[in-house]
Order: structure tokens, then C-alpha cells, then sequence
């Protein structure tokens, strides 16, 4: 039926009969087609409905069969009634002709206590009559639909004897403008309507104030790239420096040597850093331009020595250190690589006073590590990393310092322990106490850089360097409890999540 049609017809229904159940009026026309009329119709006021949901209970065969012929139990208990002897179950079985109402009926007349067994084996009626209760409930539903008791209509579906569904109706009452026909309503007011008069007597269409506008999906900033700009703030805020950190490649010498990673460190076995098999090796260290004067061939020298022999006060690893070995090309696994290098430039530089001035470094960035892949781990993540180096700095400075930084992410009572890396000395894990987990988590990895690292660069020695890092999705999954790295990154990422996750603001929970 088209629309329009069952439209008009339920005016003229509702003209004969108001209210109207619907159920009754159109009983084959789907719900959905009838709300579409109704509301057709409702939006000109010419009806008003309410809906009406209920369940319809109908009888499954087997509910059927009862209704009409009675329960197993009630059609045992029949044929054993006109049988003053007593019937065998083979009897009892031709009797009735349906083995199997036989099976479940004796076992429920049993124990109904409708029936005994004599001691020759045969089944005899142990009462004059029975209600079949059961044949009842059948013959209410069949005839109503329904069933008063929810307790025991559950129990009836339970016994697949009974099953339900919704039914949607409308109950629905004549409106304001009510009429048998449909009038043409005007969408518009226009110039001819105006020339003509016509519009005194003509219908307008409503405006729907409450239509939703269409949903738009610009790009949206994913949420470690928001927790990013956060912190970046922080850093500017505090007078650092962005380091340039588009080279995901670096050579082993700035990821490794630089920061005395020795060449048989365990962090550098294939199984913990991903190396780049074509090109296998980087060129010797050198500028960027021809602007770059720096030395980096005594730089390399000095490297070479503090790891083979020892120098500036360090008695070094004492092992034959490979320049081929350091010219392998990795995915950096951590953005220090890049501190590294930025510190031996600052080492050029000259101050006022002709001394490398004091600098406060960072960077926000990927870094790749070969991981087994798990909840918490993927084989990248980002690294938040920074640095300072100024004269006599001490330890004490760089714990005051991380007090400042973590408390503008609202990260409050900080807890150190001793850690190693081979690039600083002393080195310290940075702990917080979280709240949700209930227990201290670590949450940075700190330290002063070693001497032998700055002063190879050349750095003078009372130019101390204080370094931190910490991961971007640490953070990132605090702020929008996440559990799973998974949900923040990768091909399970919710697209819903990235558009709808809101802004963050580190410093309020
Ligand atoms: N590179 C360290 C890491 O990957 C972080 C760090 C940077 C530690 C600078 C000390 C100094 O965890």
C-alpha cells in the first residue's frame, strides 16, 4: 500500500472509530510502514498516537497439539481410566499410537501421582479424575495471546511449548485538524502565492526545530597528537628548544657510540633494534652543509678512544671498537640519538663569554624498538625527550627541575631510583603514585650525562647535562583510560573514539 493511501485510510478509520488500535484496524501492515503514516499525518496534526509495545505469546506444535488433544500426562491418564485392569506399556503405547506422548506423559503422571505401577508391571490410574492444567494454559493463550502469569509463561517457553514476540501498535486518537483528506501543505511562500492571495488559505509546513543537522566529519587530531601538543606547550613554556627528529635512521655511532652504548651491549643484538638492510651503512659522521665546520673526525677519534682505551678520566670498555659496526644504519630506538647530536653542536657554539651557552632541548617523536607485540608494547612508540645543559648543574637541580615539569601534568610526589644507562651517571627512574592502579608506576627515565660523553664533544667540563625521557602513550592512555595499546594505535583503532575523544588538559584530572 503506498503511503498516501494508508494514510487515507486511516482517516477514514479513525472517522468511524476514535480511538483507534491499529493492531486491530490494519492487522497485516507492517509496524514500521504504519508509524511512517501516522507520523505523516501527526506532523499536520491531524492524529495523535501513542505506541504500544507488548509481547503476543503463540503455541509451538507441540503447545497446539495440547490444546487440542490434551497434555501427554492428561492422555495417559485417559487411557488407563477405561482400562479397569490396567495397560502394559505396549498397551498403553497402542492405546494412544504416539510413542513418544507415551515416554513423557507416564513420567509426569507419575509424578503428579495420577498413575501407580501394580506389581504384574501394569499402569493403573491412582485417582478418579485430573485438572489438565496444562491443556488450559494451552487453550488461554491459543484464545488471548497472552498469559497472566509472567512466571509461569516463561516456564511454559522454557518447555518450547509457547513462544513470544513483540508487537508494536499505535494507539491513536483523532488531532486538532483532522479531516478525511490529506491537505496540500506549502513548503514555501512564494512570489505568485503572494500575487494571487492565495496564500491566506493555504497550509504551511511546520519547520521541525528539532531535526538534527547532518553529522560532519572533518579531520580530527588523534589523541596522542593532543596529549603532543600539550606537552610541547609545556616546553615552550619553559624556554626549550624542538629538536629535529624527521629522521626515523640514524647510524649506530649517534645511537649508540655517542652515548657509550658498548658495541656488545645487548641493545644492540638484532632481537632488541631493527637495522637497515639496504643501505646496510651510513656515511661518516659530517654535517648537514657546507656551513658546518665542526670537527667530526676528531669527535669520531674521541669516541673510538673512550670505548677502546679510556680517556678524559674514564678507563673506557677496553675491547676493539669497530668503526664498521658503528656506521650500521638502525631505526633509532630512542630520540637521545638526537640529543646527542645536538649536544656536540652546541659544543661549536660560542656564548658571550666564548663558551658553549646554556640550551634546554626537547623532542616528540617515534622511535622503533623490536618487541614482541602485546598489550602494552608495539615495536614504535613515541618518545618524549629533554634536555639541559648549563654550568654546574647538579642533581638536586635536575629532581627540583622534573617537580616542575611532571606537576604541570598535574603528576604530583615524585619517587627516584637508582637505574643504569651507560650514558648517565648518576641515572634515575622517575616513579608517581597512580591513583587508579593504586601504585607507584614508573613514569620517566632520567639521568646527568656522563663526562666522558660531554667532554668528547668538547663540551667544557663544568657544562653539566641533565636528560629525561618518557613515552608519549604513557600518559595518552592515563588521560583516556585505555588498557589496550591496540585501542590507541593500529588497525583496531575505533575511528568513533579519534573523532569524539576530547581535548585533554594535563594539569586538570
Ligand atoms: N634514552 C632513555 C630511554 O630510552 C631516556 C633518557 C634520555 C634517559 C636522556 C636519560 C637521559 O629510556
Amino acid at each position: 500500500t503506498p503511503a498516501g493511501d494508508l494514510a487515507t485510510q486511516i482517516l477514514h478509520a479513525l472517522d468511524k472509530n476514535s480511538p483507534l488500535l491499529s493492531s486491530a484496524a490494519f492487522p497485516t501492515i507492517p509496524s514500521p510502514d504504519v508509524k511512517g503514516a501516522l507520523d505523516r499525518l501527526a506532523s499536520r496534526d491531524m492524529v495523535k498516537y501513542e505506541t504500544i509495545d507488548r509481547e503476543e505469546a503463540i503455541l509451538e506444535p507441540e503447545g497446539e497439539q495440547i490444546a487440542a488433544n490434551g497434555s501427554h500426562e492428561a492422555r495417559v491418564f485417559e487411557a488407563l481410566r477405561t482400562a479397569v485392569e490396567g495397560l502394559t506399556i505396549q498397551e498403553l503405547e497402542k492405546a494412544i499410537g504416539d510413542k513418544n506422548v507415551v515416554k513423557i506423559g507416564q513420567g509426569r503422571a507419575f509424578r503428579e501421582k495420577w498413575i501407580s505401577k501394580t506389581q504384574d508391571g501394569k499402569f493403573r490410574v491412582a485417582k478418579d479424575s485430573i485438572k489438565d492444567t496444562t491443556q488450559e494454559q494451552m487453550q488461554t493463550i491459543q484464545s488471548t495471546k497472552s498469559y497472566p502469569d509472567p512466571k509461569m509463561l516463561a516456564d511454559l517457553k522454557k518447555r518450547k511449548l509457547v513462544r513470544t514476540h513483540k508487537i508494536i501498535s499505535f494507539n491513536i486518537h483523532k488531532g486538532e485538524k483532522f479531516a478525511l483528506q490529506i491537505p496540500e501543505v506549502a513548503t514555501d511562500l512564494t512570489a505568485d502565492m503572494i500575487a494571487s492571495g492565495s496564500w491566506r488559505s493555504a497550509t504551511f509546513k511546520g519547520y521541525n526545530f528539532k531535526a538534527l543537522g547532518a553529522d560532519q566529519h572533518p579531520g580530527a587530531l588523534h589523541p596522542l597528537n593532543k596529549v603532543r601538543s600539550e606537552l610541547r606547550q609545556i616546553f615552550f613554556e619553559m624556554g626549550f628548544q624542538e629538536m629535529p627528529t624527521d629522521k626515523f635512521v640514524e647510524s649506530g655511532f649517534w645511537n649508540f657510540d655517542t652515548l657509550f652504548v658498548p658495541q656488545q651491549h645487548p641493545a644492540r643484538d638484532m632481537q632488541d633494534t631493527f637495522y637497515v638492510s639496504d643501505p646496510k651503512e651510513a656515511d661518516m659522521p659530517r654535517g648537514e652543509d657546507s656551513s658546518d665546520t665542526a670537527d667530526y673526525k676528531t669527535y669520531w677519534d674521541n669516541v673510538k678512544d673512550v670505548h677502546q682505551e679510556g680517556k678524559y678520566g674514564s678507563i673506557g670498555y677496553r675491547y676493539p671498537w669497530s668503526g664498521e659496526e658503528s656506521r650500521k644504519l638502525v631505526l633509532r630506538t630512542h630520540t637521545t640519538a638526537i640529543s646527542a647530536n645536538m649536544l656536540y653542536k652546541l659544543a661549536q657554539q660560542k656564548g658571550p663569554d666564548g663558551r658553549p651557552p646554556p640550551a634546554r632541548y626537547f623532542s616528540i617523536d617515534r622511535v622503533f624498538r623490536n618487541e614482541s607485540v602485546d598489550a602494552t608494547h608495539l615495536a614504535e612508540f613515541h618518545q618524549v625527550e629533554g634536555v639541559i645543559a648549563d654550568y654546574d648543574l647538579t642533581l638536586g637541580g635536575l629532581m627540583e627541575f622534573m617537580d616542575i615539569f611532571f606537576g604541570k601534568m598535574g603528576i604530583t610526589d615524585l619517587k627516584y631510583k637508582c637505574a643504569y644507562n651507560p650514558y648517565t651517571e648518576p641515572s634515575m627512574e622517575i616513579f608517581s603514585y597512580h591513583k587508579g592502579l593504586g601504585k607507584l608506576v614508573e613514569i620517566g627515565n632520567s639521568g646527568m650525562f656522563r663526562a666522558e660523553m660531554l667532554e668528547s664533544m668538547g663540551l667544557p667540563k663544568d657544562m653539566r647535562v641533565f636528560g629525561w625521557g618518557l613515552s608519549l602513550e604513557r600518559p595518552t592512555m592515563i588521560k583516556y583510560g585505555i588498557s589496550n595499546i591496540r585501542e590507541l594505535l593500529g588497525h583496531k583503532v575505533d575511528l568513533n573514539f579519534m573523532r569524539n575523544s576530547p581535548a585533554v588538559r594535563l594539569d586538570k584530572e
